[in-house]
C-alpha cells in the first residue's frame, strides 16, 4: 500500500539496462501456507550500457527475502540491501551467478499477480510487473532470458505442474511429493513467465504445421469443465492455420498449452507455450454459453495464440510501446474473425467499440496516446486506447500500403527483430522500408492523442458537372497536449448516383476508367476534392468501413440516411446510416425539437425487418438502436433519464408500429433444433431474440408467452438467455421472477453460467435494481475474490445500465464508490477498472456530473488508496 504520492515514469528516462540475465534457473516448492522460491541468474553487464554501474538492482514486490548468494557463496547483509520494492547487490563483477531464495504467500494473494492460487490450483500472471512478486528479478521487457523451471509439489493435491516450453525432466520426492522441470529454449521477458500446478484435466489433439511438424496441444481444465473445450480446441487450431496462409507464421515449440482459471484478472494471457485463460473465455458449450461467448472465445484464443510472433518473439522494449504487441494482436485478430464470420458485421462490432467506448476514453480525463509518454500504474495503460485504436493505427497503415506490400513489411518487421525488445517506431520502420512509403506524418497517430474530428461539406456545380468536397480535420486538446498537428488520415469514398449505385470517382475531367471507390489521403487541415463529368448531385459515403478512428461532421439529410441505408454498397455504411439515423430522430425527441417519432424511421425498420433477401446477419445488426453508451458518448452534456427515456420512446414506437414483422420475424427465424455458428445460423438467433425482446417491452402478452416457452424449451444459452433477458426487462413481474428462479435452480453449479445469471439482472431496466444489486452482493454464489462476479454484477450495473445508475440523487454513484474502495484493499487492478465510469463525470449535465465527481472525491479520500486507484481519480479530478 502507499504512503506517499506515486512516482510517475517517463518514456523519455528509458535507459538500456546495465545487467543482462542470459538465463534463469527457478525452483518453486510450493506449499500450503507459502512457497519458496529458488531463483539462479546467470548475469553479465550490458556493453551497450553508457556509463558504469555499480550495483545490481533487482526489483521486488512483497518478497520475504532468505538467502542471496554469488557465484555460490552467500553474502553477508552488508554485501546487499532489501528496500523492499528493491534488492540492491553491491559491487558486483562483471559476469556472474546470482542466488537469491524468497519465501511468497500465493493463498493470501488476492491481486492475482505474481503466483496466486485459484480453486486450489496455483497459477501466475506476470504481466505487466508481476514477476516481482515470485522473486527479485529485473523485471522489464527488454531483459530477455532463457528460462528453466522445476516445480515440486504434493503429487495428490497437484498431479499436473507446467511452466513454459518442453518437460525435460520428472521425478518423485520424499513426503508424497514430486517435480516436473520445464525448459523453454527461447529467451523471453520474465512477464512471459508461466506456472501451473494442480489438479487437472487434459484435452488434447494435434496440429500438424506447414512445415510437416506435430505439434501437441493440450487444453488443461478442472475436471467439472472436461465437455467444455472443443470450441476453444478447434478455434486453435483454425488460427494456428490462418497465421501460417495470411502472415506465415509457423508455431516454434513443440507443444502449445492453454490452461483454465476461474480468478483472473483480464481475458488471457500468452505466456510463451503457456496460455493462461480467464474460464469465461475460453469454456464454452451450446447449452452454457451464448453466441456472443463462442465469439469472444474464437478471437481471445486468436490473439493469444497470435502473440506467439507478435508479442513473444518480437517483444516490447518498454511498457510504453505496449501497443506494439497489443494493437498488432489486434489488429491480427480482428482479421482471423473476419475471416472465419462476416468481415461486415465483424467490422460494425469493432466501430462500435472504438465509438462508443475509445472515443470516450479519449476525451477523457485519462486520454493518452497510442504510445503513452508517461504513466503511474502501467497496469492502467491496458486501454481501449492501446489495444483497439492501436489496432485501427496498423489498420490504416493495412489501407495505405495495400495487402502485398504490407505483408512484406510484416515480414521484414518478424525477420529484422526476432528475439528482440523493440518499439512502436521499429515496426513503422519497416513497413516503410518494405513499401518505400514514407510513413512519417502517420507516426504522428502513435503520439498525438484525441481523436480527429473531420467536418465535411460538399457542393455541386451542375453546370460544370463538379462535385466540390471539403475536408477539415481537428484534434481536440487533451491532458498534456495541446495545439496538435494534422495527422494522415486514408479516408475511403464512394459517391452514389440517383438510381443507388456508385459513380466514378473522376480527379480529372478527362480521367478514364477512374474507379468508384478512392482513398482520399488527408494530410492537411483543409482538402479540396473535385469530382468531374457528374450529370447530378451525388450522394456522399463518407469513411466506408471505418476506414479511420475519426469524428465526421456532414449535414446528412434524414433522406439521404434512408437512401444509404438502401443503397449504400458498403455494408458498414449501410449499416452507418441507419445509425445515423436513429441518433438523429433520438436527437430531436431530447431537445424536443419533435413531438413524436418520424415515420420515416419507422418505415426504414419495416423494410429491414419485412425483406428476406437482405443479408440477415446485417440486417440484425440493422436494428439495433444505438446504444445509452453511444448517445452519451455523442452529447455535449448528458442528461441520462433524458437519453434513456427518448430512446425507450422509440423503442415503444417502433415495437408498437411493427407487432405484425416482429411477430412474424420471430417465426420466420424460429430454432430449426440444431446449433451452428454460421453467420446466418448466429444471425436468425439475434433477430428472434431482438423481436421478443421488443415485443416484450411493451408488455405483449402473446410474446410473453412465446418468450416462456423458448425460455423452457431452448437448445442453446443464446436462446435460453434471449428469453430470460426479454422477461426481466418486462413488466411480467411473476413470469420473470420464475423464470430467474428456474434459471438459477438449473445452473447454480456452473460459474460461467452463474456470471450471466447476474449480469442480466444487473443490467435490468427495472425500478428498484440498485437494492436488488445489494441483493445480489450477498447472495451465496457471489464472491469478492472473483474478478468475474465483480464485473459481472458491479461493472454491469455502472458500466452498461445507464438509467439505474444514474440515478439524480446520485445513489447508483456512492454505491459504486463504496464497491471501489472495499476492492482496493484486496485487488487494486480490478478497483481501478471499475471506478471508469465515475471518471466521465464532465460528460454529464447537472445534477449528474456534481454527483458523481463528489462519489470520485471520497474515493480520493480514502486511506491507503493504491497506486492504481490513486492515478485515476487524481487525474480525473484535476483541473
Ligand atoms: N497480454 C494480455 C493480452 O492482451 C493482457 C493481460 C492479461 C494482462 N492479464 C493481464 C495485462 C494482467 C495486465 C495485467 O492478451
Ligand atoms: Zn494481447
Amino acid at each position: 500500500m502507499r504512503t506517499s504520492q506515486p512516482r510517475t515514469i517517463y518514456l523519455s528516462e528509458y535507459r538500456v539496462p546495465a545487467f543482462l540475465v542470459d538465463h534463469v534457473d527457478l525452483r518453486f516448492e510450493l506449499f500450503e501456507n507459502g512457497a519458496r522460491v529458488h531463483s539462479t541468474l546467470t548475469v553479465r553487464r550490458n556493453p551497450e550500457y553508457p556509463g558504469v554501474a555499480e550495483h545490481l538492482e533487482l526489483d521486488g514486490d512483497s518478497l520475504k527475502l532468505e538467502s542471496v548468494s554469488l557465484d555460490g557463496i552467500e553474502l553477508g547483509a552488508d554485501r546487499y540491501q532489501d528496500q523492499g520494492d528493491k534488492l540492491v547487490v553491491q559491487a558486483v563483477p562483471d559476469k556472474f551467478g546470482l542466488n537469491v531464495v524468497t519465501w511468497i504467500e500465493p493463498q493470501n494473494n488476492t491481486r492475482l499477480e505474481g503466483l496466486y492460487k485459484s480453486s486450489g490450483m496455483f497459477c501466475t500472471q506476470c504481466e505487466a510487473e508481476g514477476f516481482r512478486c515470485i522473486t527479485f528479478f529485473p523485471d522489464r521487457p527488454d531483459v530477455m532470458a532463457r528460462f528453466r523451471t522445476r516445480v515440486e509439489a504434493d503429487r495428490e493435491k497437484y498431479p499436473v505442474l507446467l511452466s513454459n516450453g518442453n518437460d525435460v525432466d520428472r521425478g518423485e520426492l520424499a513426503d508424497g511429493r514430486h517435480f516436473v522441470t520445464w525448459e523453454d529454449p527461447f529467451p523471453k521477458p520474465c512477464y512471459l513467465f508461466a506456472l501451473v500446478a494442480g489438479d487437472l484435466v487434459l484435452k488434447q489433439d494435434t496440429f500438424t504445421t506447414c512445415s510437416g511438424r506435430d505439434i501437441d496441444l493440450r487444453i488443461y481444465v478442472e475436471a467439472r469443465n472436461a465437455a467444455k473445450c472443443d470450441h476453444a480446441m478447434d478455434s486453435l487450431k483454425r488460427s494456428m492455420r490462418w497465421d501460417e496462409e495470411v502472415y506465415g507464421r509457423e508455431y516454434d515449440l513443440d507443444i502449445f498449452m492453454i490452461v483454465a482459471v476461474d480468478d483472473f484478472n483480464m481475458g488471457a494471457m500468452e505466456n510463451k507455450g503457456l496460455n493462461i485463460f480467464n474460464s469465461s473465455c475460453v469454456l464454452a458449450s451450446p447449452e452454457t454459453a451464448a453466441d456472443t461467448a463462442f465469439q469472444r472465445i474464437e478471437a481471445i484464443v486468436a490473439h493469444e495464440y497470435f502473440h506467439n510472433w507478435s508479442g513473444n518473439r518480437v517483444t516490447c522494449r518498454d511498457w510504453f510501446q505496449l501497443s506494439l504487441k497489443e494493437g498488432f494482436t489486434v489488429f491480427r485478430d480482428a482479421g482471423f474473425s473476419a475471416d472465419m464470420g462476416s468481415p461486415t458485421v465483424k467490422r460494425i462490432e469493432d466501430a462500435t467499440l472504438m465509438r462508443t467506448a475509445q472515443f470516450a476514453e479519449d476525451a477523457g480525463p485519462m486520454s493518452h496516446p497510442v504510445r503513452p509518454s508517461s504513466y503511474m500504474e502501467i497496469s492502467n495503460f491496458y486501454t481501449l486506447t492501446i489495444y483497439e485504436k492501436g489496432a485501427e493505427v496498423v489498420r490504416m497503415i493495412h489501407t495505405l500500403l495495400g495487402p502485398e506490400l504490407f505483408r512484406k513489411g510484416s515480414d521484414l518487421y518478424f525477420e529484422r527483430h526476432d528475439g528482440q525488445a523493440v518499439t512502436t517506431d521499429d515496426f513503422v520502420k519497416a513497413m516503410e522500408d518494405a513499401s518505400g512509403r514514407d510513413l512519417g506524418q502517420f507516426r504522428l497517430w502513435y503520439e498525438q492523442a484525441g481523436t480527429p474530428l473531420l467536418t465535411v461539406r460538399d457542393d455541386f456545380d451542375s453546370e460544370a458537372g463538379i462535385y466540390r468536397l471539403t475536408i477539415e480535420q481537428a484534434i481536440p486538446d487533451s491532458p498534456g497536449q495541446t495545439s496538435k498537428n494534422p495527422q494522415h488520415i486514408p479516408f475511403a469514398l464512394g459517391l452514389l448516383g440517383a438510381d443507388g449505385t456508385d459513380l466514378p470517382l473522376r480527379l480529372f475531367a478527362d480521367e478514364n476508367d477512374a474507379p468508384s471507390e478512392r482513398v482520399l489521403e488527408l494530410t492537411a487541415a483543409r482538402h479540396e476534392f473535385e469530382f468531374h463529368g457528374l450529370s447530378e448531385r451525388p450522394v456522399p459515403s463518407l469513411v466506408r468501413g471505418f476506414s479511420a478512428p475519426v469524428r465526421v461532421d456532414y449535414p446528412w439529410t434524414r433522406e439521404q440516411l434512408i437512401f444509404l441505408m438502401n443503397h449504400d454498397g458498403d455494408g458498414f455504411n449501410r449499416w452507418d446510416a441507419g445509425q445515423r439515423l436513429a441518433v438523429d430522430v433520438i436527437q430531436a425527441l431530447i431537445r424536443g425539437d419533435e413531438e413524436g417519432v418520424d415515420e420515416r424511421l419507422v418505415e426504414a425498420y419495416r423494410s429491414l425487418l419485412s425483406d428476406p433477401s437482405l443479408d440477415q446477419a446485417l440486417v440484425a445488426k440493422m436494428l439495433q438502436l444505438p446504444s445509452e453508451a453511444y448517445l452519451v458518448e455523442l452529447a455535449d452534456s448528458a442528461d441520462a433519464q433524458a437519453i434513456h427515456g427518448a430512446r425507450t420512446r422509440v423503442l415503444d414506437c417502433l415495437a408498437q408500429a411493427l407487432r405484425g414483422e416482429l411477430l412474424e420475424c420471430y417465426r420466420r427465424n424460429g430454432d430449426d433444433g440444431s446449433y451452428q455458428l454460421t453467420p446466418e445460423a448466429i444471425a436468425a438467433r439475434s433477430l428472434r431474440n431482438t423481436a421478443l425482446s421488443w415485443l416484450l417491452h411493451i408488455g405483449d402478452r402473446e410474446a410473453c408467452g412465446l418468450a416462456q416457452t423458448q425460455f423452457q424449451d431452448a437448445g442453446n444459452m443464446t436462446d435460453r438467455m434471449g428469453a430470460l433477458r426479454a422477461l426481466v426487462n418486462s413488466c411480467f413481474v411473476t413470469e420473470r421472477e420464475a423464470a430467474l428462479n428456474d434459471f438459477y435452480q438449473c445452473w447454480q453449479d456452473d460459474p460461467q453460467v452463474v456470471e450471466q445469471w447476474f449480469s442480466v439482472q444487473a443490467a435490468s431496466l427495472q425500478a428498484g435494481t440498485l437494492n436488488h444489486i445489494r441483493e445480489l452482493l450477498a447472495h451465496p454464489a457471489f464472491d469478492w475474490k472473483n474478478p468475474n462476479k465483480v464485473r459481472s454484477v458491479i461493472g454491469v450495473f455502472a458500466g452498461q445500465n445507464l438509467a439505474q445508475f444514474h440515478q439524480a440523487d446520485g445513489s447508483g454513484y456512492i454505491f459504486l464508490a463504496e464497491q471501489v474502495c472495499r476492492l482496493d484493499d484486496s485487488n487494486p487492478q480490478i478497483a481501478a477498472r471499475l471506478v471508469s465510469p465515475l471518471t466521465r463525470w464532465r460528460k454529464f449535465a447537472e445534477p449528474y456530473g456534481g454527483k458523481m465527481k463528489q462519489a470520485l472525491a471520497s474515493v480520493r479520500d480514502k486511506e491507503g488508496l493504491s497506486k492504481d486507484v490513486f492515478e485515476i481519480v487524481h487525474k480525473s479530478l484535476k483541473e
